[in-house]
């Protein structure tokens, strides 16, 4: 079973195109959890490479996914770090519907409880329209894959982007092997039923329509199986972890995500994240330094954790002056507006703190809104506290990424609804994310916690960190399916 062909498909790629002036091509990493994990898996060992299929993001990579032999970026030269990548080249005006419309605006909306947004999710017409085009978006993903496959292959399928393209690969290829994994959390079936009732119903039979069904966290696992059982009536059985719907069964697994040390550790040690270390040192000085790395993501909570920032200083004065908070927030989904407005909402909260609090001699809070790798490692390498405070998170790969790097041995105030609090909540200091004083009064306690007790704690997570490392979690999802 070792030896048959492995195929992975998710929305985006290992990495994506921008395009100069004058149409020359240029090409980055793709960012989030799920690539950060794929990436090393992908490129596998030796002769039996798996082929990865993905979506071309934007013109640059449409452009890219065409000039391509038979789509394939490997075979047009492209350093795609060992892995074969199929681009798929689905029409501009379907994938921003089935991007944007449906997986953005409405799953994610919906798997992270983000119910204080005024405008998502909403279902009319067009909404309709969109799940048109989420249809054959993951038509598309089917056809290539079943186009791909040898005889007999495995399927490993990521995310919410891609939740039909079980059941669609099972209509085409019955031969095949097939995993999904869900990168976010799920909802609870109370939530999960704001989705239209056929709507709600599609996702649910497409991911059953694999042989395995993973998630991040137990609690997920959970809240999948309980909508089968409100939704779809279906027969769940517990405690051997399956679903039963319409004579098939699926296994629910639970694979947790951690960080590979040494490949991070060897990243860190470049030359450039070096450079990025002096400069912040210089703007930091010997202060005391709490450090927030996020997407600018509405389900990231970065708002409410600024204001406790702010409350922290309204307390504890003692601090003014004696601690920085460096912010990074990297742009993120800016098609959608409430992404846009959510970005304004953080520069503007960033902006008070500093005219309330700041002094010619000090600035309480640096906030960086461009993306930049080697400067985020730097600032995992510098941080004293490391605030990690989502609403709702599936894993949140900070809060394991900062404990590893930390040189100074950090303190980690982690929201206890992301999924890394499972794995690291002996160590970190749990908050309620929506509990403003609660994280602020946490903040100063981090603050404060003795040095010694600092590392050794900082150890014992950065150990839970790297236990799961995502080769592991990739064979796991494979050997599930065997
Ligand atoms: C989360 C999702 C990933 C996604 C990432 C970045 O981690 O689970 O599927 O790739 O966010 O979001 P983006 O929309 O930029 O791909």
């Amino acid at each position: 079973a070792a030896d048959r062909q492995v195929l992975v498909a998710s929305n985006r790629g290992p990495v994506s195109f921008t395009s100069a002036e004058d149409g020359t091509l240029s090409m980055r990493r793709g960012g989030g959890g799920l690539v950060s994990g794929l990436a090393g898996v992908a490129a596998g060992n030796g002769g039996n490479r798996p082929i990865w299929v993905c979506a071309a993001l934007s013109d640059a990579d449409r452009q890219a996914a065409r000039q391509a032999p038979d789509g394939r970026l490997d075979k047009a030269g492209h350093d795609t770090g060992g892995a074969c990548v199929r681009m798929l080249d689905i029409p501009a005006s379907t994938f921003h519907r089935a991007y944007n419309g449906v997986a953005n605006s409405t799953l994610w909306f919906v798997h992270h409880l983000l119910y204080d947004t005024p405008n998502a999710p909403h279902f009319d017409a067009r909404a309709r329209r969109d799940w048109q085009s989420y249809e054959a978006y993951n038509a598309a993903f089917a056809d290539a894959l079943a186009r791909d496959a040898e005889p007999g292959a495995r399927a490993a399928i990521q995310d919410y982007h891609l939740s039909l393209a079980p059941r669609m690969l099972r209509e085409r290829r019955p031969d095949l092997k097939i995993a999904h994994f869900s990168h976010t959390p799920w909802a609870p079936p109370e939530y999960y039923r704001l989705l239209p009732d056929d709507l709600g119903v599609q996702v649910l039979e497409g991911i059953l329509g694999a042989d395995h069904a993973g998630f991040l966290a137990r609690r997920w696992a959970d809240a999948f199986m309980d909508c089968c059982e409100t939704l779809l009536h279906a027969k769940v059985d517990r405690t051997a972890g399956t679903v039963h719907h319409k004579g098939r069964t699926t296994r629910i697994g639970v694979h947790g995500l951690g960080v590979d040390g040494d490949d991070l550790i060897a990243r860190a040690a470049q030359p450039d994240v070096a450079e990025r270390a002096r400069a912040l040192r210089e703007q930091v000085g010997d202060r005391q330094l709490i450090v927030r790395i996020d997407r600018t993501e509405l389900s990231k909570n970065i708002v409410r954790g600024l204001a406790a920032y702010r409350e922290m200083l309204a307390n504890h004065p003692e601090w003014h002056g004696r601690v920085v908070h460096l912010a990074f927030a990297y742009p993120s989904r800016q098609d959608l507006a409430e992404y846009r407005d959510y970005t304004a909402a953080v520069e503007r909260t960033a902006a008070q703190i500093r005219e309330e609090f700041g002094t010619p001699a000090w600035d309480p809070l640096i906030l960086q809104v461009k993306d930049d790798y080697a400067r985020t490692l730097a600032a995992y390498g510098m941080a004293d506290v490391l605030l990690v405070n989502p609403i709702r998170d599936g894993m949140n790969l900070v809060a394991k990424e900062g404990p590893v790097l930390s040189r100074r041995g950090c303190a980690l105030v982690l929201s206890r609804e992301a999924g890394a609090a499972a794995d690291l909540g002996e160590d970190a200091l749990l908050v309620n994310p929506y509990d403003v004083s609660q994280t602020a009064e946490t903040l100063h306690r981090a603050l404060l916690m003795p040095p010694d007790e600092r590392a050794e704690r900082c150890r014992r997570l950065a150990a839970a960190a790297t236990a799961l490392p995502p080769r592991r979690w990739f064979a796991d999802q494979l050997a599930a399916l065997d």
